[in-house]
């Protein structure tokens, strides 16, 4: 079966985490002779072709950043231009993939998500959820690959059932909150550690104030 991917991300491909879920999830997919295309929304050139093959395929996944609790603005703007089908037959899933560790951040947007494919004429079917995937892109080779093996196994699974069910998100997305004692011990030795290794990053990006810089407080 023919899977459309349109990856809702702003960033670059070859800067985007999303775009490396997305390669890592159409490996799976393919296994068996499944086929594939992506089209990237962070490229403007694509858009044209994106909304055609939205138009043409009746097997859609969505793969996006969480931005502040939803889908990036580009996302909206791709999918407030598209003309809702009006046949029936068409289903759309989704791939959310945030930089916060629980699942519970992303459910917001995946409430939003699961009303969006009936004002294009669709069917939902799903919505893959994973956190803590902010570091993906600053890690090696060697360390990507056992976060991304999880979203090869879920395109295999994609393959198989055309749909990502409540069930096997659920286990997939977790945890949903963090553990009281993890958050303790976070604020206790994981905090300075953190604030110590983003400062350094920070720099190498060319940041020369400080990150905790409140240039706009009043001082009270
Ligand atoms: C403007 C902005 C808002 C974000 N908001 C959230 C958020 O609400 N929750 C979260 O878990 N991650 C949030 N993130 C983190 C991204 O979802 C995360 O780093 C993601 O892996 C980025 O994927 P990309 O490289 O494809 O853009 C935000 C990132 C940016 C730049």
């Amino acid at each position: 079966m023919h899977l459309v991917i349109i990856s809702g991300a702003t960033r670059t491909r070859s800067k985007s985490n999303t775009a490396k879920i997305v390669a890592a999830f159409e490996e799976g997919y393919r296994e068996g002779g499944n086929t594939a295309e992506t089209w990237f929304l962070s490229d403007r050139a694509q858009w044209d072709g994106a909304a055609k093959a939205f138009e043409q395929s009746n097997n859609i996944l969505i793969a996006l950043p969480l931005y502040v609790e939803n889908i990036p603005g580009i996302l909206l703007e791709f999918l407030e231009g598209l003309t809702p089908k009006s046949a029936p037959g068409t289903q759309i899933a989704f791939l959310v993939q945030g930089g916060f560790p629980e699942a519970s951040q992303s459910r917001c947007c995946e409430k939003y998500l699961e009303t969006l494919p009936e004002q294009l004429g669709c069917a939902y079917a799903g919505t893959l959820i994973k956190g803590d995937m902010f570091g993906l892109g600053l890690m090696d080779e060697k360390e990507r690959e056992k976060p991304l093996a999880a979203f090869t196994e879920m395109g295999r699974h994609f393959a198989e059932t055309h749909r990502f069910e409540k069930d096997v998100v659920d286990v997939f997305a977790a945890p949903e909150y963090l553990p009281e004692k993890e958050l303790r011990m976070f604020k206790l030795f994981g905090r300075p550690v953190q604030k110590l290794f983003m400062g350094r990053m920070a720099k190498k990006m060319g940041c020369q104030g400080r990150l905790d810089a409140q240039p706009y407080s009043t001082g009270r």
